[in-house]
């Protein structure tokens, strides 16, 4: 279940049950930030959210903070959630035509996580076409509008537009949380990137990894929930948000730190393009220009191998295999002699995909014997394809 609630909460007279609303998520364990609109605080206190959640109801965007981050923006990277209690026809129109012009609708157009409407308004605004059409493009968008409940207003009217009860809105919420997390509370350890073999303090041998696939695959899993520990070799991307992060550098680092990690993974990917190489002695110093050198390198430990040594009982393990030739025979080959569930083939031999590229070509072999060629694809794509595959293979073979 989500940790971190936005409660928004437009100018209508259903504003007091969101007093109700907060009050029941905060006792559900979550930490619940309230944001007001100008209006909303016509109806209600800040005050009463404000003891009820704990923390300060927001209702400014320029309000003064003790640090610097950008308010909104800050809150909207937290949140695993929002739900508008209730949304007014003006914030449901602001919201369907990009106006962001307050605190609460800056910050539901900064957020990336799911957002829930309850609407609330006078039956004839409900009914109005513009009103319609604004909660039809909200549902195409991915937005999540409830129906409202038919009984009397405060209006005195008598139909639609009142805004249904919180307990209501909380069991909404919860299955929009079920569908879209399903992978909530499983722990997926991701590696990705290059590692760097040291010959000196001032070289080493690596190789053209980006790091792009793995961490598209982070993104992926965390998009549906997962707890993800991402060991990463040394890239120059931006860290996925809500992923636990590892750095680390040589072989032997990513070694320690997979195996560590490991004991807690229910899914563990090994996307990382380890050296299979290493200096046999690294130098102190900066090594001197002579005519010819030769270096001498020994065998790193194969990672894969020794988690799949390790694998426990319910433990989905999968590797990559980077191959230019034979490519169905070796990845079947890697698969078996590393006890994987699953392994993504890719083909490296072709220019723009695969290493450093942004696209790559993927076919998943499974243990079952299965086969599932996922073609050319952007690697977010592919990465969103894969989790997936993972996913549905778990839930098939694991009790
Ligand atoms: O990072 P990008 O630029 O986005 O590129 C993505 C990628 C091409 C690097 C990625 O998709 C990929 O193929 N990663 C695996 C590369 C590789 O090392 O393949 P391999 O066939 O040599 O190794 C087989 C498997 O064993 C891999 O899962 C690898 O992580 C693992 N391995 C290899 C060597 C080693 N010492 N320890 C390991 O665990």
């Amino acid at each position: 279940m989500p940790k971190t609630v936005i409660v928004g909460v437009s100018g209508g007279i259903a504003a007091y049950k969101s007093a109700y609303l907060v009050s029941a998520l905060t006792k559900r364990g979550y930490d619940v930030h309230v944001i007001m609109t100008q209006n909303a605080l016509e109806f209600v206190s800040a005050l009463t959210f404000e003891t009820i959640s704990g923390n300060a109801a927001i209702t400014d965007t320029f309000m003064k903070r003790e640090n610097h981050d950008v308010l909104h923006v800050s809150l909207a990277k937290k949140a695993d959630m929002v739900i508008v209690a209730p949304a007014t026809a003006n914030v449901l129109g602001k919201v369907a035509s990009g106006i962001a012009d307050d605190m609460l609708t800056t910050t539901l157009l900064a957020s990336k996580c799911p957002v829930v409407f309850a609407p609330a308004m006078n039956t004839a605004m409900y009914e109005d076409a513009v009103t319609q059409s604004n909660i039809t493009k909200l549902n195409e968008l991915g937005y999540h509008v409830m129906d409202t409940g038919i009984g009397m207003l405060a209006c005195r009217d008598e139909g639609a537009g009142r805004m249904k009860e919180p307990d209501e809105i909380i069991a909404f919420a919860d299955s929009v949380f079920e569908s879209l997390y399903d992978m909530h509370g499983i722990n997926v350890l991701i590696s990705a990137g290059p590692t760097r073999e040291a010959i000196d303090p001032v070289r080493y041998l690596s190789n053209n990894s980006s790091g792009k696939m793995g961490y598209s695959l982070a993104q992926a899993a965390v998009s549906r929930g997962a707890n993800v520990t991402l060991v990463s070799g040394p890239v120059s991307l931006d860290a996925p948000e809500k992923a636990q992060m590892i750095n680390v550098v040589s072989a032997q680092s990513m070694e320690q730190a997979m195996t560590h990690h490991a004991k807690n993974a229910d899914i563990i990917i090994s996307c990382a393009a380890v050296a299979d190489y290493t200096p046999a002695n690294v130098s102190d110093t900066k090594i001197k220009k002579n005519d010819d050198m030769s270096l001498r390198l020994i065998r790193t430990k194969d990672i894969l191998k020794i988690l799949g040594e390790a694998k426990t009982e319910n433990q989905i393990l999968v590797g990559f295999a980077a191959e230019t030739n034979d490519f169905d025979k070796y990845a079947k080959a890697k698969l078996e002699s590393k006890n994987l569930d699953i392994i993504a083939l890719n083909d490296v031999s072709r220019p723009g995909e695969g290493f450093g590229a942004d696209t790559n070509n993927i076919k998943l072999f499974f243990k079952d014997n299965s086969e599932a060629d996922l073609g050319v694809d952007s690697k977010e794509i592919l990465a969103k394809s894969i989790i997936n595959s993972i996913f549905e293979y778990r839930l098939k073979t694991t009790r």
